[in-house]
């Protein structure tokens, strides 16, 4: 299969602008988009007395069953179980009997992976996996499989396959929630219409890149930097972090906002940029006073909000205006802003983009 980087710099720049289009491709094929209904295939498994899920996968994928954790729990009352697949293969974790285990993963061939799917074999859980490349390991071994239709991706930093993953365990969320009595069709109809809304969405923060791209001119003369996050998009701030070490090798942490002043609100001062995820919602508030308490110490904030939103209460470097969306569906518009951060920080440092030092697309060993 050859694959071109097109007019694009990088597959990854490629990749982040293709997500409108993917994404409206993966959410089409589990929902029905004129009714603003899940339409997902039959997992084999009663989603109604399901105890718990269990969800698994490494580095991104995890990240998006991180994300799914919050969306099970909240909106399906489905308690989540949760873990990278190298701890968890090892764990021996006791699962509920006739229990359903998830797995997600891009490539489909990620050795811990594969054997965290298969302790879940030996303990006669179901297994579904959501991959990207179908014809994988993961995908042979699985009861049933939930394709990403995000198509060949081939930086090493996913970018793409990762908010199709959120697509597809969105709708998954969705699916359990009306099984288990805790979504009805006006809820439905709410949530798959904000999914439906997302490409558009996503289409005007790319429009927006070269915002991001002078945020980043900044951001790329840092030596730490740290992403702040709450609820849903906590694991944005893991994600942000993650995407940005990955490519341009500066040291950065995420942590849930409201976490900082247990420890890590100590590494601040006027070098360390904070990238702070604040769509509104729920959290919002607590997020913002957060901003404000590493503001104080001389943080350079660069705040990812809604357009609606008020001003910030305090001095940030960068206040940037995502389009206003629901808070269900902002851990995915929220990866764009991230990654294009990420993407731009790494082209102004020059580094190799596609291919990082040290890192592999797909970790088929141990
Ligand atoms: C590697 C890649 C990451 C990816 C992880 C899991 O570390 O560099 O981008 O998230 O593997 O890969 P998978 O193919 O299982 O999603």
């Amino acid at each position: 299969l050859l694959v071109d980087k097109g007019n694009y710099r990088h597959f990854m720049a490629k990749e982040i602008h293709e997500q409108p289009e993917v994404i409206a491709h993966t959410i089409a094929h589990y929902a029905d988009l004129a009714e603003r209904r899940v339409d997902i295939p039959n997992l084999a498994v009663d989603l109604a007395s399901l105890e718990r899920v269990t969800l698994c996968g490494c580095g991104t994928a995890f990240y998006a069953g991180l994300v799914a954790k919050y969306w099970f729990e909240q909106y399906a009352r489905l308690p989540v179980e949760i873990d990278v697949a190298s701890e968890f293969r090892y764990r021996e974790a006791p699962l509920p009997e006739n229990g359903l285990a998830i797995f997600i993963s891009q490539s489909g061939e990620t050795a811990d992976t594969l054997a965290g799917l298969r302790y879940c074999r030996e303990q006669r859980q179901h297994i579904a996996s959501i991959v990207n490349v179908q014809h994988s390991s993961i995908a042979r071994e699985s009861d049933v499989v939930l394709p990403t239709l995000a198509g060949p991706e081939i930086g090493v930093a996913s970018t793409k396959a990762f908010t199709c993953q959120l697509a597809v365990l969105a709708c998954l969320a969705i699916a359990a929630g009306k099984a288990r009595g805790h979504i009805d069709d006006a809820l439905e109809h709410e949530l798959v219409g904000a999914l439906v809304e997302l490409p558009r969405l996503i289409s005007r923060v790319l429009r927006e890149e070269q915002g991001f791209a002078d945020i980043a001119h900044q951001l790329s003369h840092a030596q730490d930097m740290l992403y702040l996050g709450r609820g849903v998009n906590y694991p944005l701030a893991l994600e942000g972090a993650l995407k940005l070490k990955e490519i341009s090798y500066i040291h950065a942490e995420g942590f849930a906002a409201g976490e900082l002043k247990h420890g890590a609100i100590a590494l601040i001062d006027e070098n360390v940029p904070v990238v702070v995820i604040a769509p509104p919602g729920r959290t919002h508030e607590k997020t913002m006073s957060n901003m404000q308490e590493v503001a104080a110490r001389g943080g350079k904030i660069v705040l990812l909000t809604g357009e609606s939103g008020g001003a910030p209460d305090c001095e940030v470097m960068a206040d940037c205006r995502l389009p206003d969306v629901h808070e269900f569906v902002s851990p995915i518009l929220y990866a764009l802003p991230v990654q294009l951060l990420a993407y731009h920080t790494a082209v102004w440092r020059g580094t190799d983009v596609d291919q990082p030092r040290n890192l592999a697309k797909s970790v088929t060993v141990e």
